[in-house]
């Protein structure tokens, strides 16, 4: 599902403006398989996108010119994908009716369960389900989207400085969907054909912002950003230690979490003493306490709404933030899912123009933007 189309071009580029890094991916559709044809990455200017929503549109545009500059990206044509706790989805009912006529009935009923006045919003709604209500009249679950008109405009303004043309405006939260799970992996196992009894959510650790998106039987039905994300840990580490913000990152990535087991057995860390790296597991250990506690508000509240599903079995991370060494036992544990890493580059070829080995190491920060740039092959 993209959301806001302005245009379509035949294999646009997507493009990841985060809070961290804006990333470009093109994809190249072939017979048997994609091939990632262009992959280029930049570093966000501190400051000039806050919590997914740009501040600064001049900066982020002339990041945008040297992103397209320094990696010979040759098309101008994007979808773009927004992450902000500003864009609302909600999953409602209404009565029967065809997809097209939705998005003209959409407009009339959407005020209905969005806090943002109706001419200031850009709303969007897509079918997920249909079924049979109270007296038998047919019905349909809609996912409806909902962003403030500045939040959008905005980034378009930013993205056309740069002498850039936005095809499609689509959530981040769809773009890991569609980079993360395919036919062969949606379908969990099944009470029988109409009840689906688990659902998997996809979760995606960025610098600033982390993208919640629960997904049942292939639908996203539930999506979320909390401003908890990697660069909290290095706050928390720069503060206890008194070290700076880069030295903290760097302390994070070497050290890790402790392992589970050894936590309590093998390797007890004394809360007082100890070494700086003790000091830094000791800090990951209870920021990560926190982090599975947000991530488990947000799942609690999908499942209340939930009909059918009672349980999120299986979880995937994606973004960079999930290599922290032993977060997927954290996260298992704390939130008794199954918890894998993503692979957005496992049914992609990369070009031989490419260096495929620096990709790899990148490849859970590849979800969104390889998410988005799917939005132009698949006619969804
Ligand atoms: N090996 C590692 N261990 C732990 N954390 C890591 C590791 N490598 C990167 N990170 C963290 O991942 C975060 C960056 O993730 P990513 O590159 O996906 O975010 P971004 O796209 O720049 O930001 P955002 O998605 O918020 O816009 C940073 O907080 C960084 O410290
Ligand atoms: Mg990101």
């Amino acid at each position: 599902m993209g959301i806001f189309p302005f245009g379509r071009s035949a294999t646009p580029i997507g493009l990841d403006i985060g809070t961290g890094h804006f990333r470009a991916a093109q994809i190249t559709p072939g017979a048997a398989t994609n091939t990632l044809a262009n992959y280029a990455k930049i570093k966000v200017p501190v400051g000039s996108v806050v919590e997914g929503e740009i501040i600064d549109v001049e900066t982020v545009s002339q990041s945008l010119t040297q992103l397209w500059k320094k990696s010979g990206l040759s098309g101008k044509d994007v979808t773009i994908g927004i992450a902000s706790q500003k864009v609302i989805v909600r999953l409602i009912e209404l009565p029967f009716m065809e997809p097209n006529e939705l998005k003209g009935a959409i407009q009339f009923q959407a005020q209905d369960y969005i806090p943002i006045p109706i001419n200031e919003a850009i709303i969007d709604a897509q079918i997920v389900n249909q079924f049979l209500g109270e007296n038998d009249e047919k019905m349909i679950e809609v996912l409806l989207v909902a962003a403030q008109k500045d939040l959008i405009n905005n980034t378009i303004s930013a993205v056309e400085k740069a002498g850039l043309r936005p095809q499609v405006v689509d959530l981040s939260a769809f773009a890991i969907v569609r980079s993360l799970l395919d036919d062969t992996n949606t379908f969990l196992p099944e009470d029988d054909d109409t009840s689906v009894e688990s659902a998997t959510a996809l979760i995606n650790i960025g610098s600033g912002l982390t993208n919640i998106v629960v997904v049942e039987d292939g639908m996203p039905r539930f999506a979320r950003v909390t401003p908890m994300a990697g660069d909290d840990l290095n706050r928390a580490i720069s503060d206890a230690l008194n070290v700076s913000f880069e030295v903290a990152d760097e302390l994070k990535r070497k050290v890790g979490l402790p392992k589970l087991t050894q936590k309590e057995e093998e390797n007890p860390i004394d809360p007082e003493e100890g070494t700086q790296e003790d000091a830094v597991r000791r800090v990951l250990e209870t920021q990560i306490a926190y982090f599975v506690a947000e991530l488990r508000r947000s799942l609690d509240y999908y499942l209340t709404q939930a009909t059918k599903v009672r349980k999120v079995s299986r979880i995937i991370l994606s973004g960079n933030g999930a290599r922290l060494t032993n977060i997927t036992d954290y996260l298992e544990n704390g939130l008794q899912s199954k918890v894998e890493l993503g692979t957005p580059l496992a049914k992609i070829k990369i070009s031989p123009k490419l260096e495929a080995e620096a990709l790899v190491s990148e490849e859970p920060s590849m979800a969104i933007p390889i998410g988005l740039a799917l939005q132009g092959l698949n006619n969804d």
